[in-house]
């Protein structure tokens, strides 16, 4: 592993750089006013509405709402991985990026240039590999068995597609002994203990996996027709994890689609190596495999950040459908209404590459085009899973559909979804609306004070929710105004909407007190909360105010909380019977009636 970049690196890189810099060199920007301006670089425009503030460190589109730190608009422009875009801002701040092993050490793992060597040794086993398929004594073999499935030379060469012929030490041999041990590390050799190393891939077609960025980062290798059975093992073989390769974030064939395509129209995502290809064959340039896992939350986040039509492609079988199950329930947070997920399932007995030989291009993509959206999906499923004919069908629909649409962010999809279920249920919105939301009062009363803070107004209730939002705006725009509050943790038990977030940033500013406003933007990334935070942090607020009018403010809000609380457990404790309250109650309630005096 290459180690995880610890926190206090990021917040120290991200209090560094200028976004105003990181930005203008890739869409330039000009000065209005306080801050800077240019055409939305996220969608197309002919007025500027694309705003970058030097002074809070972020960006905001008024027309998309597109929003976010340096490192957010690194990720969504580039279509940077979180740490690649880490590593770009370190680049350009002159900084080496520090990496840590789980126990906060250094981690001496290769890293940088350790995995050069590693990315080198696998471009030249993937050439080797290329180099054999067409020289070696049993390549005639191989070809026979790309031809007859039906694979060119041109889409073999897309692919990097070549031969790993038998024996034990081609590799070492091929590239000189002294790569071994970076071989090794590559998951290409295997080390047995006492030091004995020897080819992974024997007699096998070769798949090279590649990143992003088109660098060779694993293989998959698959049994030729008429192996020996029990020597050949498994169909297909995978590297290991190592230091440049991650299952479970990786996508075989996204890098071939998007030199492909310059617009990607949409991701087509199925289970195996010879479907991407056997695609790719057919003019359908768009697909991309899991590396024989489930799909994964990294996955799904990849997928979108390349385009924002996914369509899953699985099983028709019950294993299928179950996989598409789980592959929703893993997409639905991030389901946002200018994305869409759709599901496709094969025909019995067929995969994408055996479907699209017997049916053709346009064919298979017309079926594309008709997936299952993804409440259609989820209704199907719901529908199979429940009679709502029967008395309890009702309800059990509402406590099937309650985990799901609570990871729904609120939206289009969450609406049409509350619809449909109404509808299928047969009740009006409003009643299981109720129903759903019924039992989730209770539950956010019950977990008051860790629970997920709540902004929406309809769940907030009548009480002022303006506090807490004003403290948390106020914060997140002048960190620095943490250091007023005495003991944040005293807050806690306050059940109001956000609370805990609040409590969580003070108590996170007091133990951090450098952070800036991008650096502690980027303590929620990925949470359910970011892009409340970043619309709390735009709202201008005492523009030209002095740093006492803002402390004036920010300290009214606190001690306007501090003041809840007390009414707060002053309701709690006047609506028991004087009589059922311990003398420490009493005592409470007494000195509680006298602050509230004051
Ligand atoms: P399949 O068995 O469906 O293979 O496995 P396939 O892609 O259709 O291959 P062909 O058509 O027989 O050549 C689907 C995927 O599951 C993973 C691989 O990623 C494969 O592409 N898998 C399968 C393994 O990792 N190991 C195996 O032994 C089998
Ligand atoms: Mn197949």
């Amino acid at each position: 592993m290459a180690g995880r970049i610890p926190q206090h690196f990021i917040d120290d890189l991200v209090s560094r750089i200028d976004i105003v810099e990181v930005i203008d060199k890739r869409v330039p920007l000009k000065k209005a006013g306080r801050d800077y301006q240019a055409c939305c670089p996220f969608h197309s425009e002919k007025t500027p509405s694309f705003t970058v503030s030097p002074e809070k460190q972020f960006y905001h589109c008024f027309g998309c709402g597109a929003h976010g730190t340096a490192i957010g608009f690194l990720m969504e422009y580039e279509r940077m991985e979180f740490v690649e875009a880490i590593e770009e801002l370190a680049q350009q701040a002159g900084v080496t990026v520090v990496r840590e092993d789980e126990h906060g050490r250094p981690a001496d793992a290769p890293r940088g240039d350790g995995n050069k060597a590693l990315y080198a040794v696998l471009t030249q086993a993937a050439d080797y590999y290329r180099q054999q398929l067409r020289s070696h004594p049993d390549a005639p073999r191989v070809i026979a068995y790309l031809k007859e499935r039906g694979m060119s030379g041109e889409i073999a060469r897309d692919f990097l597609i070549g031969y790993a012929p038998n024996g034990w030490d081609n590799l070492s041999k091929a590239l000189g002994s002294q790569q071994e041990q970076a071989l090794v590390q590559a998951g290409m050799l295997v080390e047995k203990e006492g030091g004995n190393r020897y080819d992974r891939f024997r007699d096998r077609l070769m798949f090279p996996i590649r990143d992003r960025r088109g660098r060779v980062i694993a293989f998959g290798g698959r049994v030729l027709p008429g192996a020996d059975d029990k020597a050949a093992g498994a169909k297909y073989l995978n590297s290991p994890e190592t230091p440049v390769f991650h299952k479970g974030n990786e996508l075989y064939g996204l890098f071939e689609a998007r030199q492909a395509l310059r617009e990607l129209p949409r991701l087509l995502v199925v289970e195996g190596y010879m479907d991407v290809v056997a695609l790719a064959q057919h003019g359908v340039r768009y697909a991309v495999a899991t590396l024989g896992t489930a799909v994964t939350v990294e996955h799904i986040e990849k997928l979108f950040r390349q385009s924002s039509e996914v369509v899953f492609c699985f099983d028709g079988d019950r294993a299928g459908r179950d996989a598409a199950w789980r592959g929703l329930e893993n997409a639905l947070p991030l389901m946002r209404d200018d994305r869409s997920l759709r599901f496709m399932f094969m025909p019995d007995g067929e995969d994408p590459d055996t479907l699209i030989r017997s049916i053709g291009q346009e064919a298979f993509e017309a079926q594309v085009r008709d997936a299952q959206s993804m409440d259609e999906f989820l209704i199907e499923q719901f529908k199979q899973r429940v009679d709502v004919r029967q008395i309890d069908g009702q309800a059990r629909l509402v406590e099937m559909s309650r985990p799901m649409l609570g990871k729904l962010p609120p939206g289009v999809y969450r609406h049409k979804l509350l619809e449909r279920l109404a509808s299928l249920a047969q009740m009006p919105l409003a009643a299981l609306e109720g129903m759903l939301q019924g039992k989730t009062a209770q539950e956010t009363n019950r977990a008051a004070p860790s629970g997920q803070p709540q902004f929406s107004r309809a769940k907030a209730g009548r009480q002022s929710p303006s506090q807490v939002r004003h403290a948390i705006s106020l914060l997140l725009q002048h960190p620095e105004l943490a250091r007023q509050v005495a003991n944040p943790d005293a807050l806690a038990p306050l059940q109001q909407p956000g609370i805990a977030l609040l409590v969580e940033m003070l108590d996170l500013l007091q133990r951090e007190p450098n952070l800036n406003t991008p650096a502690l933007l980027e303590h929620w990334r990925g949470r359910d909360e970011a892009p409340h935070l970043f619309s709390l942090a735009r709202q201008d607020m005492l523009l030209n105010a002095e740093q006492d009018d803002l402390a004036d403010e920010f300290n009214g809000a606190i001690r306007g909380l501090q003041q809840q609380l007390l009414r707060q457990r002053h309701r709690q404790l006047s609506s028991k019977p004087l009589a059922e309250l311990s003398s420490a109650e009493r005592l409470e309630y007494q000195s509680l009636l006298r602050e509230m005096q004051n």
